[in-house]
């Protein structure tokens, strides 16, 4: 069946536990995996690994999943100093798990630690600690298609500060939920809404790294537009408002003919793992893909508009409301946006073959 999500819930009701061991069990649980959407599903086990100042972090542990003590003054609660990534595992067809380009995520991390004054885990013990969750929280993994184990590792000051100053103390904790389609829309194309009031980022800020602190300032906008019936908010440059940025949680590419053009990441724009997989992958189709500034007048004779992230997935949008004005662009069968997505999670899902040795297998 196909899942449908309501990406504005926090918490989805915890399913049947599973009463066997989730170390002994390599299936998937039994659970209505036809009911996934993107809310929190609380999984078996995290991973934590604490760092000193000096930026040695000590032996990760997994531990039962659950609430995590912190002081008040911690660093992340009071600053916003933070980061968090997204990565996906997926069941393969004849046992075992693959992911997706855990090093972009490493590599991720560590460029948002360095912008952010904090240590950072090495890629060696970050992919490590992401194939341990995925082992631990086996039983969680959907069935092959159902959807995916999405796996959040965070980086978080959690030493005490009380004047402005990185804190003392960082902890690397992952926890992972499984997932299907992020929007309420299912698969269906979105509908999306040109913002022209409030910004996602600025040049000199923090937009091109995946810190904390860049979400919850959208949420105002994301919330606006959907009480107006739109699926999520397009964002404009901060300076002329006249360059598309991003979704709220997502790229976009435009589509004309041949070409594919998408806003060039210059430090207000995340870097996406998908966005730069959907890259190659078009280019290696004959597409010619353009990274550079993409003015919004270029929604009015574009054929197709899609968006792209790791939870997310590639999505196809089906209207952009900019300045008042509804575009609708071309969705569904023979487009290039389900083309490159057929190709994307062929090779995330082993069916096809993997030619940019971009998976990792466990
Ligand atoms: C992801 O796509 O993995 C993200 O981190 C975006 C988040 C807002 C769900």
């Amino acid at each position: 069946g196909v899942c449908r999500g309501d990406g504005f819930r926090a918490v989805s009701s915890m399913p049947e536990p599973c009463q066997s061991s989730p170390f002994s069990d390599d299936e998937s649980c039994d659970f209505d995996w036809d009911s996934l959407g993107f809310g929190l599903m609380p999984t078996d086990y995290m991973y934590i690994m604490k760092c000193s100042k000096d930026g040695n972090f000590e032996r990760g542990q997994m531990s039962r999943f659950g609430n995590i003590e912190l002081s008040p003054s911690a660093g992340v609660l009071n600053y916003g100093q933070g980061l968090f990534e997204g990565l996906k595992a997926y069941r393969k067809k004849d046992g075992g798990f693959r992911l997706f380009r855990p090093d972009q995520n490493a590599l991720r991390m560590m460029t948002g630690a360095e912008r952010m004054c904090m240590p950072s885990p090495s890629i060696e013990q970050f992919i490590d600690a992401v194939k341990q969750i995925t082992i631990a929280n086996r039983r969680w993994v959907p069935p092959l298609g159902k959807g995916s184990l999405y796996i959040r590792p965070l980086l978080i000051g959690t030493g005490p500060v009380l004047g402005l100053a990185p804190a003392p103390e960082y902890t690397f904790l992952i926890y992972a939920s499984p997932v299907c389609n992020y929007f309420k829309e299912g698969s269906a194309p979105l509908n999306l809404y040109v913002e022209n009031e409030f910004v996602r980022a600025s040049r000199g800020g923090t937009g091109g790294v995946k810190t904390i602190s860049n979400y919850a300032p959208v949420l105002k906008a994301i919330t606006q537009a959907k009480n107006r019936g739109f699926s999520d908010v397009l964002y404009l440059d901060s300076v002329n408002k006249r360059d598309l940025e991003e979704v709220s949680s997502c790229n976009i590419f435009l589509v004309k003919g041949n070409v594919i053009s998408t806003p060039a990441t210059n430090g207000t724009i995340l870097p996406g793992v998908t966005r730069k997989s959907i890259i190659e992958i078009a280019r290696d189709r004959g597409y010619e893909v353009e990274e550079r500034a993409v003015n919004m007048e270029e929604l009015f004779d574009a054929s197709e508009v899609f968006c792209t992230g790791t939870a997310v997935g590639v999505a196809p949008v089906g209207s952009i409301t900019c300045m008042d004005r509804r575009i609708e662009y071309r969705t569904g069968a023979n487009t290039t946006c389900q083309e490159l997505y057929s190709t994307l999670v062929g090779i995330q899902t082993g069916t096809i073959e993997d030619k940019m040795g971009w998976t990792v297998e466990i």
